[in-house]
């Protein structure tokens, strides 16, 4: 690399996709991580590099050239620490000039969470850092519920009638190419939400809407779910994660809002009703 190079871990997903576009969109060097072997090649301007985040391989090569780097666990590993912790581990031995890492909201209510852990090791590297904690997705409406709703006409999970402050990973995405490309809000941390506290029953009703199907909110138990989760091949550890961190979810956890997408962006975050118009296909 050349130019200022970033590095984008988890670049194949929701999140880090879009930074990579915005990244290169502006006209950065951007090293994209896969932990698919087959994938790492130069695609449309884009170096893919393979890097495995549950082995350790590939980490050491994928931060040559680097100065900047966003860093992300993937689902499916209960042990967050154990995924990041090498990677902030490698950014301080590089000394790079800023790490962005995307954990949770609430990762930070106890001190000993994988999550938090790690936060706590990049607040005390001495790398200049941020840490953006997001509140639950839109769009694992599109993804990790879409099944229930295309079969079924359902969301099926133990939400109770608590409200969640949803995020666009949009916006996500957006926040983190900012913070990563920028200095001016170094060394801060920021719980990044939607506009609004809304309830499952009302994203069913959004969504109805949108799609012209008739989509509900169904309360299950908390067993039901992990009982599906488990047998659409998710491993247990991290099914007890998601089955843990719902239970906040439903005790009301989850229904603050923030006005840091407005401060990082300047702009308002984007309404569930926009992420529903724009994501209608999924549900048809
Ligand atoms: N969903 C939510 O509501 C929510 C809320 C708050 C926080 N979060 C956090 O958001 C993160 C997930 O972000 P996302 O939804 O953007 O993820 P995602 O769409 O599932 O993408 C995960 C990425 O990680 C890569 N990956 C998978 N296994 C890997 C491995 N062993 N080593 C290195 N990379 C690997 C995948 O690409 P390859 O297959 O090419 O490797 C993929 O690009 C999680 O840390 C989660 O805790 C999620």
């Amino acid at each position: 690399m050349t130019k200022q190079g970033y590095l984008v871990v988890g670049a194949s997903g929701t999140v880090g996709s879009e930074i990579v576009r915005l990244l290169k969109e502006q006209g950065h060097a951007v090293r994209a991580t896969t932990s698919k072997e087959s994938r790492a090649q130069n695609k449309d301007g884009v170096e893919w590099v393979h890097l495995d985040v549950g082995t350790g391989a590939g980490i050491k090569a994928a931060f040559d050239g680097v100065d900047r780097a966003f860093f992300l666990s993937p689902p499916g590993y209960a042990d967050m620490y154990k995924t990041l912790s090498p990677l902030v581990q490698e950014a301080k031995r590089r000394a790079l000039k800023k790490v962005v890492l995307m954990t949770a909201m609430g990762a930070n209510a106890t001190e000993t969470t994988p999550f938090r852990r790690v936060e706590i090791e990049l607040e005390k590297s001495g790398l200049t850092y941020n840490i953006v904690r997001p509140n639950w997705f839109m769009q694992n409406f599109n993804t990790f519920w879409v099944q229930g709703i295309k079969q079924q006409g359902k969301i099926l999970l133990p939400a109770g009638k608590a409200k969640t402050s949803f995020i666009d990973a949009r916006d996500i995405s957006a926040v983190a190419a900012k913070l990563l490309t920028g200095d001016s809000l170094n060394n801060r941390d920021f719980d990044i939400t939607g506009p609004e506290a809304i309830d499952h029953d009302q994203v069913a009703e959004i969504i109805s809407a949108v799609s012209k199907k008739n989509v509900v909110y169904q309360e299950v138990e908390p067993s039901v779910l992990q009982k599906g989760l488990i047998a659409a091949g998710l491993p247990e550890d991290y099914c007890n994660f998601l089955i843990m961190i719902l239970g906040f979810l439903r005790e009301g956890y989850n229904a603050k809002v923030t006005e840091n997408v407005q401060l990082i962006l300047g702009r308002p975050p984007i309404a569930f009703e926009q992420y529903a118009k724009d994501t209608k296909q999924a549900w048809i």
